[in-house]
C-alpha cells in the first residue's frame, strides 16, 4: 500500500495505474467496521488488475459547526492500518492546506435535494461535501466512487453531482452496516455516552415499526410521530427531524407506489445520529 501526502504524490502514484479500474472511497477517517465493508467492496469491484484508492480526510469546508469538526475522532495511524488490511492500494491523507488554497473562492452548491432533512439543518454542510469529493474526483479520477447509504441524503445529491456535472465516474451505493444491537455504525458513536450507547439502538427499531406500519398502509404524519415520541421519550434526546419523503426525489410523496424513504436525525446529548430506512407499499 502506498500513501500520498500531497497532490503531486498522488498523481505521481497513480500515473502508471491510468487506464485500469481505479475505485474510490472518500472517507473523513476514524475508520469503523462500516469504512471497513466499503473499502472491500471496493476491493472486489477493482478485481486484481484494478486500483483500490480511499481518501482519509477531515473536510472542514462541510462542518457547519465548529464544535463537531472539533471533537470528531482522529485515528489515522488506525486508518492505515485498517486501509491496509481491506486491500487498498493507495491511501490519499492530505492536509486542509494541501486540499485548499487560502482564499478558494469557488463554491459547488446543489440547489433541490439539499434543501431539506439535513441540509435544512446543517447550512452549507453539502455544498462542502459536493466540492470536496468534486475535487477528489478530479485528483483520482476514479472509474467508480463508493459512498455508504447512511448518508442516504449525501449519496443522492453526489449522484446528482455527477449527473449534473458530467463527470464520468460509477457511483455505487452500499448497504448501512450495523452493530449486533441495529445501531448504524458511525464515527460519532464513541462519543456517545454509555446511557445513550444503550438507547441508541431504539432508532432502529423504531425504523423497523415504522416499516411495517407503512406497508399497511399508515398515515405518514401519524408514522413520524410515533417516531419522534418514541426517541424523544429517551432522556436527552431531541429530534432535528423524524420525515418521510420520496426516496428519490427527497421531497413529499406523491406517488405512494413509489420507493418512499423515512430518514431521522437525533441529537443524543451532544452527538447528533442519522438513521434511514427505505419504505414501499404494494
Ligand atoms: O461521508 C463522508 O464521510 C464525507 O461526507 C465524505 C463523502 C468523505 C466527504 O468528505
Amino acid at each position: 500500500m502506498q500513501t500520498a501526502y500531497t497532490k503531486e504524490e498522488l498523481r505521481a502514484i497513480l500515473a502508471p495505474r491510468r487506464g485500469r479500474r481505479i475505485v474510490l472511497v472518500p472517507t473523513m477517517g476514524a475508520l469503523h467496521e462500516g469504512h471497513a465493508s466499503l473499502l472491500r467492496q471496493a476491493r472486489l469491484l477493482a478485481g486484481d488488475d484494478g486500483c483500490v484508492v480511499a481518501s482519509v480526510f477531515l473536510n472542514p469546508v462541510q462542518f457547519d459547526n465548529a464544535g463537531d469538526l472539533a471533537t470528531y475522532p482522529k485515528t489515522p495511524k488506525q486508518d492505515l492500518e485498517t486501509c491496509d488490511k481491506c486491500g487498498v492500494d493507495v491511501v490519499f491523507m492530505p492536509s486542509p492546506d494541501t486540499m485548499y488554497c487560502a482564499d478558494r473562492s469557488i463554491t459547488l452548491e446543489e440547489t433541490h435535494l439539499s434543501t431539506v432533512l439535513c441540509g435544512a439543518s446543517r447550512p452549507g454542510h453539502f455544498a462542502g461535501v459536493c466540492l470536496v469529493v468534486n475535487k477528489l474526483f478530479n485528483l483520482v479520477q476514479p472509474t467508480d466512487a463508493i459512498f455508504g447509504k447512511k448518508d442516504y441524503q449525501q449519496l443522492a445529491i453526489l449522484r446528482r453531482l455527477v449527473r449534473d456535472l458530467d463527470i464520468p465516474v460509477t457511483i455505487h451505493g452500499a448497504e448501512i452496516v450495523r452493530g449486533e444491537d441495529g445501531l448504524a455504525l458511525s464515527s460519532r458513536n464513541v462519543r456517545l455516552t454509555p446511557e445513550h450507547r444503550a438507547a441508541a439502538p431504539g432508532i432502529r427499531r423504531s425504523l423497523l415499526a415504522a416499516k411495517e406500519a407503512y406497508a399497511a398502509g399508515d398515515e405518514t404524519s401519524a408514522i413520524c410521530e410515533r417516531v419522534r415520541q418514541t426517541l424523544e421519550a429517551i432522556p436527552g434526546v431531541r429530534c432535528d427531524y423524524v420525515e418521510l419523503v420520496d426516496a428519490v426525489t427527497l421531497h413529499e410523496v406523491t406517488d405512494p407506489h413509489r420507493l418512499a424513504l423515512l430518514a431521522v436525525a437525533a441529537w443524543f446529548g451532544d452527538v447528533r445520529l442519522i438513521d434511514n430506512i427505505e419504505l414501499s407499499r404494494s
